[in-house]
């Protein structure tokens, strides 16, 4: 058997109808260099997705591989269970504190998202406890909101039809509109917007009990979801309420982290900072798998003074080899000024296919390289409530894939995602700006049959 029939036969691909991925055939991707990738007859692909949303620092990094060898000669595996630990995780742990927000002094190593949002929820639990607020134990996150698979992280992640078939989920999560201003109630028109948002959390937060809940959890720019960024101004009421009612607010930068935005943490761009930062993919840009969450001093401070033990953990947290991937994938992100550069190229990207005035773009959006394109039919476009072309987006999406670019998709919303690797080149913006425009436009007018 060759390797197809081979996959076909065995490998359980994740996220997939069977008989569809039986009928189109698996991709099978053998190698890598800077953005683009290839598969095994040869192609070769503008990967605008960046792997899942993680290849910050772009594929082949041959001084990443080489620290990884070197770790794995030396001590390639030991916990940090109990009072054991190694360099590599104390190092690492030590940089992210440096490179946190203020006050994020904390570090707790996972495998990847959905165990940093696991974890940063039964911390929240946990910290409620502590504080002597034992029914608090309530998160509350967003209906567009995405954390994850695992039985807990799906039970934060909105997108009911995401998770219909895997009931019972985990009790204790709530959802609450996210601050979508294209889809929800609050536009753009609305200088308010922000506001009323976040007054959505406070009216949830009463309604449900104060003392019930534990933790707020979204991402600063909700990215499965469809790229929504919210108001400037949506955290900063978000962190007020929170502080209000005592509950934690827990930013998912899994995505959105290390540069990818424009700057180290998306949060930075809200003025106000959280009580928990979850992180993974661009943590070690995919090299190896790992994730992390950051923790407030004052929480860690609040259980210790409480003596309640922190019985949670993973085989694999704190990995000596993924972390010494992870610290030399930071530094190159430092180095290289990889956070200024996907600010530049993510602003180029959007200006340049705003240019284009494609008719059946509604809206660009994001910020740095973490970007939305939402698409509706033609010739309502400029109207209100945008009418969608159902199957728009993964008609563009296979497209794409003929031309050789490879693309995200929101799974249940009408948008592309692009989350390339930071080192995209000025080059590269426009031959996504050439190819998106010409599949945007080529799909619509076939599937309004124009
Ligand atoms: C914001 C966010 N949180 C959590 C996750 C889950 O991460 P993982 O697939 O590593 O479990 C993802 C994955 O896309 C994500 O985008």
């Amino acid at each position: 058997m060759n390797l197809k029939e081979l996959d076909l036969q065995h490998l359980i691909h994740a996220e997939v109808h069977f008989r569809e991925i039986a009928r189109k055939g698996p991709v099978i991707i053998s190698r890598a260099e800077g953005s683009t990738i290839y598969d095994t007859e040869g192609n070769a692909y503008l990967d605008a997705q960046g792997g899942l949303g993680l290849v910050n620092v772009g594929y082949g990094r041959k001084e990443i591989a080489a620290v990884a060898a070197r770790q794995m000669e030396d001590l390639m595996y030991y916990h940090t269970y109990f009072h054991f630990s190694n360099e590599a995780a104390v190092r690492l742990a030590a940089k992210l504190a440096v490179i946190a927000p203020a006050g994020l002094g904390k570090v707790f190593f996972t495998l990847g998202g959905a165990e940093s949002v696991e974890s940063a929820a039964k911390l929240a639990r946990l910290y409620q406890r502590a504080k002597g607020r034992p029914q608090g134990d309530k998160i509350i996150c967003l209906e567009q909101g995405y954390h994850g698979n695992t039985m807990g992280a799906l039970s934060a992640t909105g997108m009911a039809k995401h998770k219909e078939l895997f009931g019972p989920l985990v009790p204790g999560f709530v959802h609450i509109p996210a601050p979508d201003r294209f889809d929800g109630p609050f536009g753009y028109d609305d200088p308010e917007a922000g506001a009323k948002y976040a007054a959505l959390l406070e009216e949830r937060i009463l309604a449900e009990g104060p003392e019930t809940v534990a933790a707020f959890l979204a991402e600063p720019v909700l990215g499965v979801g469809g790229t929504i960024v919210p108001p400037d101004d949506y955290f900063r009421h978000v962190r007020a309420i929170c502080d209000k009612y005592e509950i934690l607010w827990i930013a998912d930068e899994v995505m959105s982290g290390f540069g990818r935005t424009g700057t180290t943490w998306a949060v930075e761009q809200t003025g106000v900072t959280p009580d928990v930062i979850c992180s993974a993919k661009g943590l070690t840009s995919g090299y190896l798998p790992l994730g992390a969450i950051l923790i407030a001093d004052h929480v860690v401070e609040r259980i210790a003074e409480a003596d309640l033990p922190f019985t949670h953990g993973f085989t694999y947290a704190g990995h000596p080899v993924a972390c010494a991937v992870a610290l030399a994938n930071i530094e190159i992100l430092e180095r290289e000024r990889l956070a200024e550069h996907a600010a530049r190229m993510g602003a180029l990207f959007m200006e340049r296919l705003a240019s284009r005035q494609n008719p059946y773009v509604a809206e660009i959006r994001g910020k740095g390289l973490m970007i939305g394109i939402e698409l509706v039919g033609a010739a309502e476009a400029a109207g209100r409530p945008a009418p969608r072309i159902p199957g728009f987006a993964f008609a563009c999406e296979a497209a794409l894939f003929k031309e050789g670019v490879i693309t995200g998709v929101a799974p249940y919303r009408e948008t592309l995602n692009l989350t390339p690797p930071l080192v995209l080149t000025e080059l590269e913006v426009d031959r996504l700006v050439d190819a998106y425009d010409r599949v945007i436009l080529c799909e619509g007018r076939r599937l309004e049959g124009r």
